[in-house]
């Protein structure tokens, strides 16, 4: 079970994520470029290519779960919808959720705020420009290797939470609208987590605010990590963004409302996801797998192309505060089910996909506690 520890060991030369290994291309530019085949660079291996897997039957799709009543005045809270959340936590890590409490013109409004801006001139995103060091705003590619096959997306990175990481000068500025959309719609989704924290807590048995406790309390972190999928000459050979978990504690993502793309694994499948309308994705990321000792899975997704459309997804990931350390909750662990995960703090933790891009659950996996 050890053996890819070495291997996967972080090891940070000094300097090495102040810069990009090669030059960064955008891939906007590319798609604009009218190309008739596939950049070298961004042909995955065959292995990876999404017509090689299998694919479910096209009717399959993650759990839907309406929320309305759940989080009413009262507390009550239904039996019900807590065991539907149970179950899809433990069994597909992914799950849908409408009546959620966030106003759908606010989603509607972040993002096609976010589409204006991707549809800005390359030229006038490059002041956003993003480094390894911090990731924070415009990007082209995940991880610092040499020679890596990329994937077929740009995105925008930001932060949310803690307040002393929040800087509106590392927001865009255009259309005018957005960064208070993004505020607003940031507050939004705090809140949401905060809520679905309390019902991800209480069906394990434990007092409500456990996880959050673990968190940090009032510390934990947020981001926004916007997606934009432009065409695809050839989206047999490439992904949008190669299977990988999230390395946080919880995922909520806006897909875009009229282009599929986002797959997760259910065993041996891939399950294209189909949204509903003004639903979020929500999905369980490695720290929650973590704390919950491995009873709610973080799941392997992944992101296909097309060549007819472009496709524009809002993931807002809630995270530990970033220097405690996370490691399985002691009221669920015992002599019959011991820890299986070391203490690790998401300051180190993230340094693996941060140095090694998206890589399924190699990361996860190889954080194990000795035998
Ligand atoms: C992510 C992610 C899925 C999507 O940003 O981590 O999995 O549909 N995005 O863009
Ligand atoms: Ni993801």
């Amino acid at each position: 079970m050890n053996k890819n520890k070495k291997d996967v060991k972080v090891e940070i030369k000094k300097g090495s994520m102040d810069e990009w290994p090669e030059p960064i291309v955008r891939v906007q530019s590319l798609a604009e470029s009218n190309l008739s085949s596939l950049p070298d660079r961004y042909i995955k291996p065959a292995s990876q290519r999404p017509t090689t897997t299998e694919e479910a039957p096209a009717a399959t799709n993650i759990p839907i779960i309406d929320l309305e009543g759940l989080f009413s005045e009262e507390g009550t809270s239904d039996d019900v919808i807590m065991a539907r959340i149970s179950e899809a936590c433990r069994e597909w890590g992914f799950f849908q959720v409408l009546n959620h409490g966030v106003r759908p013109e606010l989603m509607d409004a972040a993002r096609e705020s976010w589409r204006e801006f991707f549809h800005l001139p390359v030229n006038a995103k490059e002041t956003y420009s993003n480094s390894p060091r911090t990731y924070e705003g415009y990007g082209s590619r995940l991880g610092v290797e040499k020679g890596a096959i990329l994937d077929w997306s740009d995105y925008y990175y930001l932060h949310l939470l803690p307040p002393r990481l929040k800087d509106f000068n590392k927001w865009p500025s255009f259309p005018p609208t957005i960064r208070e959309v993004i505020d607003e719609y940031g507050k939004e989704l705090v809140n949401l987590s905060g809520r679905i924290m309390r019902v991800l807590s209480s069906n394990l048995g434990l007092k409500e605010d456990k996880f959050q406790a673990a968190f940090g309390g009032e510390n934990i972190g947020a981001c926004l990590r916007v997606n934009y999928y432009p065409k695809c000459p050839r989206p047999e050979l490439a992904l949008g963004l190669s299977s990988h978990s999230d390395p946080g504690g919880m995922t909520i993502l806006l897909p875009d409302d009229q282009v599929f793309g986002l797959q997760v694994r259910k065993d041996d499948t891939w399950i294209t996801v189909k949204p509903h309308p003004h639903a979020f994705i929500v999905n369980i990321g490695d720290q929650i797998q973590i704390l919950s000792n491995s009873t709610y899975k973080s799941v392997e997704h992944r992101v296909i192309v097309n060549s007819e459309k472009e496709r524009v997804s809002l993931a807002f990931f809630y995270n530990p505060k970033s220097d405690i350390p996370i490691q399985p909750l002691q009221e669920l662990v015992s002599t019959h089910s011991p820890p299986l995960y070391p203490p690790m703090t998401f300051d180190q933790y993230r340094l693996f996909i941060r140095t090694q891009g998206p890589r399924g659950k190699s990361h996860v996996e190889s954080h194990v506690s000795p035998r």
